[in-house]
């Protein structure tokens, strides 16, 4: 919730109280860098005992609340049929208007089955953005991912509020060149991941229905992160501050005929979800479920996660919970900005994005700028962030490396876990980084994996910058 000060600003406020707590230290910088190296410079690789504040994500590490806890006490963990299974069903049905539902482990177990569901060798799958397991699946389908969005998506300073559309444009050239039949689904993420969690509109998200349903191409989207884009369309888009989350998060729904989910993000569990109205992917896609999931009443979910989910499901669309991580980064970017420290605007959801292309410029894209700076971020602070840039994308068919369109530190804000305090932590530390740039130096890999490279990936340092980092914040900050 945004409150009001005497001084005319606004105060994000938390609409929970903290009831239990999880002991964070802060080992010292040497330690810091001992550990960034024994990770191979891949934040992916620390150990979570040596890191201060961890901002990798905002995937299954949200807190839950005292509604979500008690509802895990009371799940039914009979194989098939479970009671949880139809509670979670109807809050499904209560929240975003769909009758069947299938559970997944995770958000990319349903990316999974709606590949095999829906992908044939030589498809196109046009969207918004790619994510990472998205591509990875469609790809190993068959299908090639086409990216469609606006000019302004790729700016990352910017004014516009729905960097997330689609270009109508595009949309429809895609259709005439390859023709309907060849167009597998059009997907819509709902705030866009990895160009900053940046939101669509829900006039963008009609107008690319009405194209593709006049072509017969079903609309596909990814609400991992749907009560996020939700609440901007409240605060953002003309006409609906006056709607409800919940009414908003509705109405996307209706020109949509799948949705698909990573529970661990809006929803603040562990779990994934496939829900749609249309009873032909329903019969499609359940076969599928026993094979690769679990019975189609539990998906390879614990029935625990399923009772959190259904609670999750239901809380999210509450305005406070809706916007609770999303006023933090906004804070978050409002403090970066003022400090110079160039960072994505507007601020979007899931985290405060910095730009590593700006921040560290003197770094060639082949070095990994965004890698560099995630590990610069450790060693001078102890808070782990995530690379979203050139590491994050795969070599192509031939070997050949693939520049990312962005190079961004991403620092996730889990909902309801830090305050405020960490923040201003954060971007103190990210000016003094921002003030001693040049001193972060380029990274290349000593083992690279062949897919999905950025979680297993280990580089070193070119010129073993990271020794001098640590000696020039020993100078000004001592030992810790
Ligand atoms: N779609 C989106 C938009 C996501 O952000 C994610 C995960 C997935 C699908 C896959 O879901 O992890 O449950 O299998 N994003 C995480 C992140 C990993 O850190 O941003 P999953």
């Amino acid at each position: 919730m945004l409150v009001k000060l005497t001084n005319g600003k606004t105060l994000p406020i938390e609409n929970h109280k903290v009831r239990i707590v999880q002991k964070c230290e802060l080992i010292p910088v040497d330690e810091r860098l001992k550990a960034m190296e024994e990770g191979g410079y891949n934040t992916f690789l620390l150990r979570s005992k040596d890191i201060f504040m961890d901002m990798l994500t905002d995937s299954g590490t949200n807190a839950m609340s005292d509604n979500q806890l008690a509802a895990m006490m009371v799940s039914d963990d009979a194989y098939a049929g479970s009671e949880s299974f139809y509670r979670l069903s109807d809050a499904v049905e209560e929240i975003f208007g769909l009758k069947y539902s299938m559970p997944t482990h995770q958000g990319r177990a349903s990316e999974h089955l709606l590949a095999k569901y829906f992908i044939k060798p030589g498809d196109v799958i046009p969207m918004n953005y790619h994510f990472t397991t998205t591509r990875a699946h469609f790809e190993m389908a068959g299908g090639k991912v086409l990216e469609i969005y606006t000019d302004e998506a790729l700016k990352t300073t910017s004014d516009v509020q729905f960097k997330g559309n689609i270009d109508l444009k595009k949309l429809e050239d895609v259709i005439s060149k390859y023709g309907r039949d060849k167009v597998s689904f059009v997907r819509m993420e709902a705030t866009t991941n990895l160009i900053g969690g940046q939101p669509f509109s829900m006039q963008n998200l009609k107008e690319v229905s009405a194209i593709a349903h006049k072509n017969n191409i079903p609309v596909v989207i990814d609400c991992s992160l749907i009560s996020e884009n939700a609440y901007f369309i409240h605060t953002r888009e003309a006409g609906y501050n006056k709607k409800s989350v919940a009414e908003i998060v509705k109405e996307m729904m209706t020109y949509c005929d799948l949705m698909y989910l990573s529970g661990r993000k809006s929803c603040s569990v562990r779990g994934g979800l496939i829900a749609t109205n249309k009873k032909e992917y329903y019969d499609g896609i359940l076969p599928l479920l026993p094979l690769f999931e679990g019975f189609a009443t539990y998906g390879g979910m614990s029935t625990k996660e399923i009772e959190a989910m259904a609670v999750g499901m239901r809380e999210m669309v509450d305005v406070n919970v809706a916007g609770s991580s999303a006023e933090m980064i906004k804070y978050f970017v409002d403090r970066l900005v003022e400090l110079k420290v160039p960072v994505v605007t507007p601020a979007g959801g899931l985290a405060c994005h910095v730009d590593a292309m700006r921040f560290v410029d003197h770094i060639p894209q082949l070095q990994y700028p965004a890698g560099a700076l995630t590990a610069a971020i450790f060693i001078m602070s102890g808070i782990r962030s995530m690379e979203r840039g050139t590491v994050s994308m795969d070599r192509d068919q031939d070997g050949k490396e693939l520049v990312s369109d962005l190079e961004l530190a991403r620092l996730a804000v889990p909902r309801r876990v830090y305050t405020l305090s960490h923040i201003e932590y954060g971007a103190d530390r990210l000016k003094w980084l921002y003030d001693h740039r040049k001193l972060i130096g380029g990274l290349k890999f000593v083992y690279e994996p062949p897919v999905l490279r950025f979680f297993f990936g280990r580089m070193e340092a070119i010129g073993n910058w990271g020794k001098a980092l640590a000696e020039a914040y020993k100078k000004d900050f001592g030992e810790i």
